[in-house]
């Protein structure tokens, strides 16, 4: 294997990213967009990581699946306490997913959101490409503000009783945002930047790499005058599909192709900001700030400054079905038999017991269709600053009890079991659910007024396989979700997988909001399993210097 070595140092230094100059964070003082990891299959990969800011935090790889390498996946108090202030860390892994669109992101509140970020493309060097060239495109809202401050608002009952998530004052298309500040208060202008500009050359076949790297935005995306064919969802590659227009979630990555033999000139490309569901319209905007991100597709040779076409309006959002992709290689999903697990997974937003945040509780439940008993429930706080983690305490412990850290709400599952979970939401908003450590099936998903009348046998020939879902939203109006008799219609999606990958793996909503929220829970995989994981010293020696540095008062 060859083995790609990085030293990335975490900085947070001045950027003007759509107008107004703010600090954020980076790597080597470089934006986290512009911040590449590139490589093959089977490559292994060791990132230097050295923590210079003046808070802890860590990095994850979204999508690697860590197969014997556990504590290199980063969700602090999770696999690995977070790397303290001018520690380093070195992730160390090897490349065992399939060749596609991946990426980078910090995995400590939520530092994501201030700019550790990035793209993570794997190639495979012998694949037969059907396309000339490519281009990525990575979608993102951006906040003026400092996450830290607005988490401290958002979790406090006494600010915002409502639980509302701060809703993000401008977007990125690969880092460049258009936030007409001269419209709006209280923000120091600084010069715009020219919206992103995407050469292509003309007459041919280009992969499109979308990505979106949100804290909280959903995107609809499409090109002027061009169709989309889908031919990549989370790292699988899918019989081709057509689309005219594309909803694509948070921590999702969809490839599509192109086709450069339309007029020549120049065209918009659209990426236009929702968050709660697409047909909703988005709340009050800060002034200066247009929800209906563009970007500029340039056939080569075009000059930038000719007028991009005017072209038919593409038609309303239809929801991107999961259902509807198949992937190229073919894998049956496996069946089921009545010893496998269920898991009813569902969640609330709310206030519990003296708590002065406002949290989102999970609530799992092992299900069958004859006993609706609820088995565990948690409540929990992501953002606890946990000076071990999960991982190290299921390792080192010889009876572990899920009982004594109430960030992670671990889960024990045992070994080559059948996981099913149906991912309830009551909320007349999507969430994206996202699973560390694995590939899921999506069985089914839709809209339901009751448990009993989601599917329970599924096509099993060859599902869509991703990384991270979509759970519609309940059907709504502004009063909320619908009733059906005196039963509330929810959205749903049933997924599968099989526990053969040891290791602690976090399953959360990927609204970075909620995750901190603590919309979280954790699969222990399995007790035995993680033992024979061989632990690095380093990640003890992390602990113990986080440890200190909290210790130091800082
Ligand atoms: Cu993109 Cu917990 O991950």
């Amino acid at each position: 294997t060859r083995t790609i070595s990085l030293n990335w140092t975490a900085t947070n230094f001045s950027q003007n990213l759509d107008g107004v100059e703010r600090y954020a964070l980076g790597i080597n003082n470089v934006p986290g967009h512009l911040t590449f990891i590139n490589a093959n299959v089977g490559d292994r990969i060791r990132i230097y990581f050295t923590n210079a800011l003046s808070e802890p935090t860590s990095l994850h790889f979204h999508g690697m699946l860590q197969n014997g390498t556990g504590f290199m996946d980063g969700p602090s108090g999770i696999t690995q306490c977070p790397v303290a202030p001018g520690q380093t860390y070195v992730y160390d892994f090897n490349i065992t997913t399939t060749a596609g669109t991946y990426w980078w992101h910090a995995h400590y509140r939520m530092h994501l959101a201030d700019g550790l970020r990035g793209p993570f493309i794997v190639s495979d060097p012998n694949e037969v490409k059907n396309y000339d060239s490519e281009a990525i495109l990575q979608l993102s809202d951006w906040y003026h503000d400092q996450s830290e401050n607005l988490l401290a608002w958002y979790l406090n009952n006494a600010t915002n009783p409502g639980g509302n998530e701060p809703v993000f004052d401008s977007g990125l298309v690969n880092g460049i945002g258009q936030f007409n500040c001269s419209q709006a208060e209280n923000v120091t202008c600084s010069i715009l930047p020219q919206p992103y500009i995407q050469t292509v050359p003309v007459g041919c076949t280009v992969r499109i790499r979308v990505v979106n790297t949100a804290a909280f935005a959903a995107f609809l995306f499409s090109i002027d005058g061009h169709e989309l064919t889908v031919i990549e969802v989370d790292g699988v590659l899918v019989q081709p599909y057509q689309v005219d227009m594309l909803t694509i979630n948070v921590a999702q990555r969809y490839s599509v192709l192109i086709t450069t033999s339309q007029a020549v000139g120049n065209y918009y490309i659209n990426a236009q900001m929702y968050h709660g569901d697409p047909w909703t319209s988005m709340p009050s905007m800060p002034a200066g700030f247009n929800p209906n991100l563009i970007a500029i597709l340039n056939y080569a040779g075009v000059n930038l400054s000719t007028a991009p076409f005017v072209t038919a309006a593409k038609q309303s959002p239809i929801f991107l079905d999961d259902m509807n992709l198949v992937p190229l290689q073919i894998i049956t999903a496996p069946d089921r038999s009545p010893s496998d697990t269920l898991l009813l997974f569902e969640f609330l937003f709310t206030m519990k017991g003296t708590d002065t945040y406002q949290r989102a509780y999970p609530t799992i439940s092992r299900y069958s269709r004859e006993n609706l008993a609820w088995m565990l429930q948690f409540s929990s706080s992501f953002t606890t600053n946990s000076s071990t983690a999960l991982l190290i305490d299921v390792h080192d412990s010889e009876d572990f009890q899920p009982t004594f850290e109430p960030s992670v709400n671990p889960i024990i599952l045992e070994k080559n079991k059948i996981i099913d979970i149906i991912i309830r939401n009551d909320d007349p908003g999507e969430h994206p659910f996202h699973i560390h450590g694995h590939v899921f099936w999506v069985l089914a998903s839709g809209v339901a007024t009751s448990l009993n009348s989601i599917p329970s046998t599924f096509d099993l020939s060859n599902p869509l396989r991703r990384d991270t879902v979509t759970v519609q939203a309940c059907p709504h109006d502004s009063n909320g979700c619908f009733q059906n008799g005196n039963q509330t219609s929810f959205g749903y999606v049933v997924i599968r997988f099989v526990a053969d990958n040891p290791g602690v793996w976090l399953m959360h909503c990927h609204i970075a909001w909620h995750m901190s929220a603590g919309l979280a829970i954790s699969f222990v995989e399995t007790l035995d399993g993680i033992r024979n994981l061989a632990v690095v010293d380093e990640v003890r020696d992390t602990c113990a210097a986080f440890e200190s540095w909290k210790n130091s008062g800082d």
